[in-house]
């Protein structure tokens, strides 16, 4: 596994300039950051050795190298999913690369649905610990080389970057809710008592996606940073019906507040 990292890491060393320092998975709602990277280098996903490929749409994803806020940066347009039908270590093979390619900090972003009965849809929550419900992709033979065998779990979410975030978007009248991601599979949303659940558990989102990534960084001693739009609500009472459709389209509403804080975060690092 250590050889296939460090040729993937090779390949895109070769084809790109750009020295990143921020390694960005954008999720739902940070889409949009893409048009605020100066300088883009871009690789498609398809033509990096050992890289899974896309199963959403039919287009493959794509790294995309270069500035933002005076920080070197490299974006993954296109994050993969356990319910794809990816295992854990494909889920997560992205990460280890962008940490062999130099990265500092790991930015996070995703759509989930709040169980917090404070939360209103469109809000913004700073993830600030979670619960992994997926598979651990740490399970297996451990690569001393990559971190250790039992890694620590207990700052999962770097306070520094938490603090600076809450600045950012004090600083320009942004709105951030704070808490707990609950990790699950997916592909199915919730029922009533599955939400619950979630809730009485300590949870105050739940989603499909994340952990996985965070876990592997943590596990690489990489600071990370990430931030969930609440695009519909598990809260008895407001439960409706959810589509994919209403997540993506909440999701673009917050785009802007998403984007200027992790734009305006970059700075302060
Ligand atoms: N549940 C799980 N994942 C989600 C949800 C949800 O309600 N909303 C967006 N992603």
């Amino acid at each position: 596994m250590l050889e296939k990292f460090k040729e993937t890491t090779a390949y895109i060393q070769s084809k790109i300039k750009t020295a990143p320092e921020v390694g960005i998975i954008l999720g739902t709602g940070l889409g949009g950051l893409v048009r605020d990277i100066k300088n883009q280098e871009v690789l498609e996903y398809k033509d990096i050795p050992n890289f899974p490929l896309s199963t959403v749409d039919g287009h493959s994803g794509k790294l995309i190298f270069g500035e933002l806020g005076g920080k070197k940066v490299v974006a993954m347009q296109g994050r993969f999913h356990y319910y794809e039908g990816y295992d854990m270590k494909q889920v997560t093979f992205p990460v280890r690369v962008l940490k062999f390619l130099g990265i500092k900090y790991l930015f996070v972003s995703n759509a989930s649905g709040g169980v917090n009965p404070n939360f209103e849809i469109g809000d913004l929550m700073i993830i600030n610990d979670h619960i992994n419900l997926l598979p651990n992709p740490l399970i297996g033979l451990n690569i001393p080389e990559l971190g250790p065998r039992f890694p620590d779990m207990s700052d999962a979410y770097s306070k520094e970057l938490i603090d600076l975030a809450k600045g950012v978007a004090k600083k320009n009248d942004i709105k951030v809710q704070e808490g707990c991601y609950v990790a699950t599979t997916g592909p199915t949303f919730e029922t009533p008592k599955e939400y619950q659940y979630f809730r009485i558990i300590g949870g105050d989102t739940v989603g499909m996606s994340t952990t996985p990534e965070v876990i592997v960084a943590r596990h690489m001693k990489l600071p990370v940073f990430a931030i969930s739009i609440i695009t519909d609500l598990g809260v008895p009472g407001k439960i409706v019906a959810v589509t994919h459709e209403e997540v993506q389209e909440i999701g673009k509403l917050a785009e802007k507040k998403m984007t200027l804080i992790m734009g305006e975060m970059m700075k302060g690092l």
